[in-house]
């Protein structure tokens, strides 16, 4: 039996749009649409990157927003020419990517994921907002919503990583967050962009309409359902059609099935590379297929303002197309208050505030995930410890990518930081992440003599990760795990600290060191937040928010994924215990890897503390459920270590027989619980039946009726399961 959910509530709220009568706004944007020549539509179709000819532009009217410009007086002097001097006075959007803050920079959003702390990213959100919009800039190509399922995909760390469900908490808490700010957000890349051929960035997917529907696009509507105010389409084509020109993504799913009335921009230019697609003949080609497809503002291509003017007058476009797009770029900026205030206030910016620090330390803080502790961590404060590795100190690099607009010198440094704790002998060893000499390997060694402990911080500049800076090989570069060993010979405890754009693959490393902690590049508050960690003022909590690998060549290694017929039983032979002619069958025919196994390093989920948890009595309210039930989810959490903790408790479940097959384990709620030493809390989750629908065999959005397993852990590994039915 099927238990429908039906589509009627978005044909309800369609139906009831159409009859209401027209807000103020929407008869506001008529009247100025009426006033409004071609020409000067089609200028509000323009987005352009910072440049002296913007006034100029901005004063004919042929420019509807800027990027890449956050200076206040160019800002305003755009502006101006823009109110003051064009025929309509419309103003200008100004827009940047503020990407995971703004001057003061917050760790990545991998590593915002990996805290599972959407109320500490919905306020980092806010803060980066508020500086943002003292500079004057009020539109962010944020949140970064791509599922992201191959870390060598540079990308990886602009996301939330792999899980559907926790991509759009993250999402929204943003999304509130640039709200809350101030400043209007803009989902991306529409869609299927991190699922990349190869990880290769830009590259071609295909992913079906079911995969679509069931992983890609539920953070892209929960956004949209928070007041995301813009989407951005993706390089990407899927199926062979480029998202830019995707009009069933576009406007079928988009507008008539989600009711979408915010602003779609082009990515940079991919309008334009529709032409390398071999999607378009040309640039006019590409703007017919990219605005009937429904954009509304093109990013860099020059196309729009070029051609649309033609292509309307050939019948190609139909001005209506053009007046929709119009009042989705004019709704916008009413909503923005624009035309009341549109200028910025060139003496009040805000950076670097006490509060704005204090978020970025807690984020980072937060999100620094234990990978490792074989009792080498916390270290005791007032030792002698020698801190060695190019990320030591290097304030550009912990930053991470998109720093746009984070300066260099506001960055607090581990060495910095570790300073005020310990009695610190300080040898790089390597001068960068990709550095491989060995005489800095040789002095870092000779000083290990003097000192306690030794902490290696390494990872990957900042350029190793974020856009097109996709890789082959995930190990540590240069000579760093050549540094690590070096230091583990010398039989003094070491502890790693690897600051990184993606989780790398660090297998070896982890044998070479008696702790390691994982901190995707943790901003400018990064130093502190790490030295408060390793001395034990703070104790780690975050959770790998992407399957960590053995090798590269696993990815795409996802927890939630479909069984295969043939699951592994975990007995599989690997490669060194192949007997030699051993029979074509003889290893027992399972999916695995012969050199790197079944499984991960380290499973989604997953991150240790200085304490430990125990998860017990776990219950469910009833075994049979309708489809209006919420399932009670009860256990027991105790913190049977010595420190005082947080869990970041995980609720997961199976649909155990489906019209499609399902995933083998999908993350559905998770918490994060404090307790004392010695303490127990009892835990409840709520979950609502409805929450266990997915796009079935039918393309039906659906419960269906039989068992599930559920699952309460610390990782997505681990836990006994419950069984329960829906009927
Ligand atoms: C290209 C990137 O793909 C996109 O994410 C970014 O927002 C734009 N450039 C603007 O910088």
């Amino acid at each position: 039996m099927k238990i429908s959910i039906p589509l009627f509530s978005v044909f309800l709220a369609a139906l009831l749009a159409g009859c209401s009568p027209k807000d103020d706004t929407e008869k506001k944007i008529d009247g100025l649409l009426g006033k409004m020549t071609l020409h000067e539509k089609v200028g509000q179709m323009n987005q352009l990157s910072g440049g002296e000819w913007l006034v100029e532009s901005a004063a004919k009217g042929e420019v509807g927003s800027i990027l890449n410009c956050v200076d206040p007086k160019e800002i305003n002097a755009v502006q101006r020419a823009a109110v003051e001097d064009s025929r309509l006075g419309i103003p200008i959007l100004v827009s940047r990517d503020v990407i995971h803050g703004f001057r003061t920079m917050f760790p990545l959003p991998i590593g915002q994921a990996a805290t599972f702390d959407p109320e500490l990213v919905r306020k980092g959100a806010a803060i980066a907002a508020r500086e943002a919009v003292s500079s004057g800039v009020k539109l962010t190509f944020s949140p970064m919503l791509d599922i992201a399922r191959d870390p060598r995909w540079g990308r990886v760390a602009e996301g939330s990583g792999e899980d559907p469900y926790l991509d759009a908490i993250m999402g929204e808490a943003m999304v509130k967050g640039y709200k809350e700010g101030g400043l209007a957000s803009c989902v991306k890349h529409f869609v299927g962009y991190g699922a990349a051929e190869g990880g290769r960035d830009y590259n071609s997917t295909l992913l079906t309409e079911r995969a679509l529907r069931n992983v890609y696009f539920p953070a892209f509507k929960k956004a949209i359902n928070a007041g995301a105010e813009t989407l951005m389409t993706s390089f990407n084509d899927n199926d062979g059609i480029p998202s830019t020109g995707n009009k069933w993504l576009l406007t079928d799913i988009l507008r008539d099935e989600w009711g979408f009335d915010g602003m779609v921009v082009t990515d940079w230019n991919s309008s334009g590379e529709m032409i390398a697609h071999g999607f378009a003949s040309d640039l006019k080609h590409a703007t017919e297929i990219s605005v009937n497809a429904g954009v509304d503002m093109d990013m860099m291509s020059y196309g729009f303002i070029s051609f649309i003017e033609e292509l309307v007058k050939e019948g190609k476009i139909k001005e209506s197309r053009i007046d929709d797009a119009v009042r989705n770029i004019l709704r916008l900026k009413f909503r923005l208050g624009l035309f009341d205030n549109p200028y910025v206030d060139e003496t009040a910016v805000d950076a670097y505030a006490p509060d704005a620090l204090e978020a970025a330390k807690q984020t980072a803080l937060e999100s620094a995930i234990l990978l490792k502790n074989d009792g080498v961590l916390p270290l005791k404060k007032g030792r002698t410890i020698l801190v060695t590795g190019p990320l030591a100190d290097a304030p550009y690099e912990q930053m991470g990518t998109w720093a746009f607009d984070g300066e260099a010198d506001h960055t607090v440094t581990p060495l910095d930081a570790l300073k005020d704790k310990f009695n610190v002998i300080y040898e790089p060893g390597l001068s960068y992440s990709r550095d491989n000499s060995t005489a800095g390997i040789l002095k870092a060694r000779a000083a290990s003599s003097r000192a306690e402990a030794i902490v290696v911080f390494v990872g990957e500049e900042a350029i190793l990760s974020g856009e097109a800076h996709s890789l082959s090989s995930l190990n540590l570069q240069g000579a760093q795990s050549e540094l690590i060993s070096a230091m583990a010979s010398t039989g003094k405890p070491v502890a790693v600290v690897v600051m990184a754009g993606r989780p790398l693959t660090i297998e070896r490393d982890l044998e070479n060191c008696g702790a390691m902690l994982y901190s995707f590049h943790p901003g400018t508050m990064g130093g502190e937040a790490l030295a408060e960690l390793l001395c034990g003022e703070a104790v780690p909590s975050g959770k790998t928010p992407m399957t960590f690998l053995r090798t590269a060549g696993q990815a795409p290694m996802y927890y939630n994924h479909n069984n295969t017929g043939r699951p592994n039983t975990g007995t599989e032979t690997l490669l060194e215990d192949i007997p030699i002619a051993a029979g074509q069958t003889s290893l027992g025919c399972t999916s695995y890897y012969l050199d790197s196994g079944y499984g991960p390093l380290f499973p989604f989920g997953y991150g240790l503390s200085y304490s430990s948890f125990e998860y017990s009595n776990l219950t469910l309210d009833k075994s049979k459920y309708s489809a209006g039930d919420t399932i009670m989810v009860g256990f027991d959490l105790e913190n049977t270590g010595e420190y005082d903790a947080t869990e970041v408790a995980q609720l997961y479940v199976r649909d155990l027989v489906g019209s499609v097959a399902r995933p083998v384990k999908e993350l559905k709620r998770f918490g994060r619980i404090t307790l004392k030493a010695g303490e127990t809390k009892h835990v409840t989750f709520e979950l609502p039946v409805s929450e266990l629908a997915f796009w079935n065999a039918d393309m039906e959005f659906t419960v269906e009726a039989g068992e599930f397993q559920l699952w309460v852990a610390g990782n997505s590994a681990e836990g006994e399961a419950l069984s329960f039915n829906v009927i």
